[in-house]
């Protein structure tokens, strides 16, 4: 048995994890009608019966107008007991529980939410395709307040810490990159002004979140292209979000409007995404669209790391490392050079039980391909990996062999 650091309790905050491993934040599509479902219960079981530290579940929506998908969770109160029976679950394995907030902004699908997407600005959202409404005053002291909603629902359901989505061109990132906010008024232009939306909201979480619960925030280290937030301003957002209080930072990194593929690396299965979409205009446009849209950008382990880097030289909390972190010798390497935490999301989706079985040996190495298959079924479906899936059409097999490794 392994006896790396890796596998040692640690504290986060208020919280003492059983080792140093957190399931990131990884969007499961498992929450049909916006609700919790018995597979979301089970996949976040298996990953917690399979050693994991600390289960994020994904993507929950602070609101209605912040959901870009109809299989997407949504904070309210009506949830609360199934929020619970899904923490209670993750408990009795001896895991922690996380779930991350966020608001989609101008990602949002009309069709689900029934209005406009909301934005820093207006303009079109080709990846959408989406033409958001500029948000005023009253609408941005709304989602302020559904954060602030959003913890109280968590924290009566039993979780033990939030995780803020500031990165990945969502509303708070949309706010803080040049990119997508062209205010004028004290949200937009300054940096210190980009960054007004994502202090308030910080600030009110801290002020809802019980002593007992950590709060982490996602942030980006850089958009992915220029034009977004600069690699200073990225510097800056880590100093304000410790200053607001948060006990860990998760560097990212991407825009999904923008820049989707430097937030998980290698292409994006286009005819797989295809594939699984129902409605045949957007089929068409993906199909023929999709590649231009998302670029290909190179895989390799650990590939957030020199920025991870960088951010915790601005900040005394801890930096949890995320990207590609698929091996025992990379994630040795990250502990060796002081990362104090580890966040993992497609090595769990292909294997909950990655964790226990870098520790007993039984391997050293995620199997998973970094073919994003279970990215672009997120989509429309529930996540998945290709290799455990036996309906995969003949005809997608061998586009899907050939995005292995990146
Ligand atoms: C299927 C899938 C869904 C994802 N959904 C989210 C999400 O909802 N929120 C988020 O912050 N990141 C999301 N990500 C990004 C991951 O949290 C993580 O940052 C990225 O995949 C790199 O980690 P990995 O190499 O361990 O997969 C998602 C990644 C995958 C593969």
């Amino acid at each position: 048995m392994i006896s790396s650091r890796f596998f040692s309790p640690g504290k986060l905050g208020p919280l003492t994890l059983r080792n140093r491993s957190i399931r990131a934040a990884a969007f499961e599509g498992m929450s049909a009608h916006h609700n919790v479902t018995e597979a979301l219960i089970a996949y976040h079981t298996a990953v917690a019966k399979g050693g994991t530290g600390m289960t994020t579940v994904a993507y929950a929506s602070v609101n209605k107008s912040g959901l870009s998908f109809e299989h997407q969770l949504w904070l309210r109160k009506e949830i609360i007991p199934q929020l619970r029976k899904l923490t209670d679950s993750i408990h009795r394995e001896g895991a922690a529980a996380s779930i991350q907030i966020g608001h989609c902004g101008n990602m949002a699908n009309s069709a689900v939410t029934a209005t406009r997407p909301l934005a820093p600005s207006g303009g079109i959202n080709w990846y959408g395709p989406t033409i958001p409404r500029r948000m005023s005053k009253t609408d941005i002291a709304e989602v302020i307040a559904d954060f602030r909603n959003s913890v109280r629902i968590a924290a009566e359901s039993g979780f033990d810490a939030v995780e803020v989505h500031a990165g990945h061109g969502y509303l708070i990132s949309q706010f803080l990159s040049p990119y997508t906010n062209k205010r004028n008024d004290e949200y937009g232009g300054s940096f210190e002004n980009r960054s007004r939306f994502m202090r308030e909201v910080l600030t009110a979480v801290r002020e809802k979140l019980p002593p007992h619960m950590a709060l982490l925030v996602k942030m980006n280290c850089w958009d992915g292209f220029e034009g977004g937030i600069t690699k200073q301003e990225a510097a800056q957002t880590a100093r304000i979000i410790e200053q607001c209080g948060a006990h860990a930072i998760v560097v990212s990194g991407g825009f999904v409007s923008r820049a989707p593929m430097y937030v998980m690396r290698g292409s994006m299965p286009i005819d797989v995404m295809a594939h699984f979409i129902r409605e045949p205009f957007k089929r068409f446009f993906v199909k023929h669209f999709g590649k231009q849209l998302i670029p290909s950008l190179p895989f390799s382990e650990g590939y957030f790391m020199e920025e991870a880097k960088s951010i915790q030289k601005e900040v005394t909390i801890p930096v949890v490392l995320v990207g590609g972190m698929n091996s025992i010798t990379t994630i040795e390497k990250a502990i060796n050079e002081g990362f104090e935490w580890i966040a993992i999301a497609r090595a769990l989706i292909e294997n909950p039980n990655f964790v226990n079985d870098l520790k007993n040996e039984v391997i050293r190495k995620s199997a998973c391909t970094i073919c994003n298959y279970c990215v672009a079924k997120m989509y429309t479906e529930e996540m998945a990996c290709h290799l455990h899936q036996s309906n995969i059409p003949e005809a997608l097999k061998p586009k899907i062999a050939a995005l292995a490794n990146g």
